[in-house]
């Protein structure tokens, strides 16, 4: 077995088939935050694909957390047999059953994409979302409430109730979004949190909702089983959250039962430049992983067999999470083996297509 793209890699109790994963997309095709035939159809395929890892969308800890109405979610237990479904198909098919946990905070109350994804007005259905502090993501989207500590408290709680419907559901890697300029992520930079309580002000005290939002899901989220975290390792901004802040970051997470650094980066402001370019965001990863000794996660412009191969042989990151390019082609493991000389994991039914 190569060193590369197609080795296996053990985390906790989980052995992951090889290092690709199926980076979570909201697919903004759920009534009532419910996954349907859609999910079951989309992340079915990518495991029939042959990824170790299909993660399911930012799955919304509370409705009010969703980005859109058309959100997954999983806030309540209603919500949790569609899942399991989801989940036992793509264990069967020899992947690892992820799901990201979410909250989109100030970013919340948004139409779908297809749909201008512009923030919602009173007549099409909008909601107050909270967030650290009242300041508004952009001048069209509303100024979200000011959490309480006593609002905190019971998103932390949510968070971990999340994750135990989660372990009901089957999934077996659970991913909690702190990145992209939701809730985690905003108490994180001090561009969206400008408290003056012990959620504001110093480092310790702006990573304190992460880190009890990690700790609550670790306490509910069996040993046996991997806890990843996405970030945005960079705001790409003066005066934001820094690459220096994220190394900081893991090294506390990594204390706290995380196994996995998930480094994507932005989605603060929309003024930020973001230098997008082939596999931009794999310094991040690559660092976080030398600088803490947690592994870590690649995503971004990553579409490439060679480019993935030489992440993993280089040592820059444990495992590469593809969106966009997986969207293209569910099959990209199949093609990727092949591309690199690996002798590919093709589901018997398919075989005939390969002889
Ligand atoms: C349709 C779509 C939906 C996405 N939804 C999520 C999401 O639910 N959670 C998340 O962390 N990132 C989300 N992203 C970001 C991707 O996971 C990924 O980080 C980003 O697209 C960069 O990777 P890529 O160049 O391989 O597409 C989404 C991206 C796309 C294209």
């Amino acid at each position: 077995m190569s060193e590369g793209l197609f080795s296996p890699l053990q985390i906790r109790s989980i052995r992951l088939r090889n290092r690709i994963a199926v980076s979570p997309m909201c697919q903004y095709s759920c009534e009532d935050g419910m996954a349907n035939e859609w999910h079951f159809v989309h992340l079915g395929s990518r495991a029939v694909g042959g990824a170790a890892i299909v993660m399911a969308e930012a799955s919304a800890v509370e409705q009010r957390g969703q980005i859109s109405p058309a959100d997954l979610g999983i806030w309540k237990d209603k919500q949790i047999e569609p899942l399991q479904r989801i989940a036992g198909f793509l264990k069967a098919h020899g992947a690892a059953p992820g799901i990201q946990i979410a909250h989109a905070g100030r970013k919340a109350s948004t139409d779908v994409p297809w749909n201008g994804g512009k923030p919602l007005t009173e007549s099409t259905g909008a909601w107050k979302p909270v967030a650290p502090s009242s300041l508004a993501f952009t001048p069209q989207h509303q100024a979200p409430e000011e959490l309480s500590r006593e609002q905190i408290a019971v998103i932390v709680s949510a968070f971990a109730a999340a994750a135990a419907r989660a372990l009901e559901a089957g999934f077996e890697v659970l991913e909690i979004h702190s990145a992209h300029g939701y809730l985690i992520h905003e108490f994180l930079s001090p561009l969206s949190n400008n408290r003056s309580d012990e959620y504001g002000g110093s480092f310790e005290n702006r990573t304190r909702f992460a880190r009890e939002v990690v700790q609550a899901v670790r306490g509910v989220w069996p040993e046996r089983l991997p806890l990843f975290i996405r970030i945005s390792a960079t705001d790409w901004m003066e005066g934001g959250w820094t690459g220096d802040d994220s190394v900081r970051l893991a090294q506390v997470l990594k204390s706290l039962g995380v196994d996995l650094v998930d480094c994507s980066s932005g989605g603060t402001s929309l003024a930020a430049q973001i230098p997008l370019a082939p596999g931009y965001q794999v310094q991040f990863a690559d660092r976080i992983r030398k600088e803490t000794g947690i592994a870590t996660g690649a995503v971004g412009m990553i579409t490439d067999p060679v480019q993935a191969d030489n992440i993993i042989r280089n040592g820059q990151a444990d495992i590469v999470l593809l969106a966009r390019e997986f969207l293209r082609d569910p099959y990209w493991p199949i093609h990727a083996a092949i591309a690199l000389g690996v002798d590919p994991v093709i589901p018997q039914q398919y075989v005939r297509a390969y002889k």
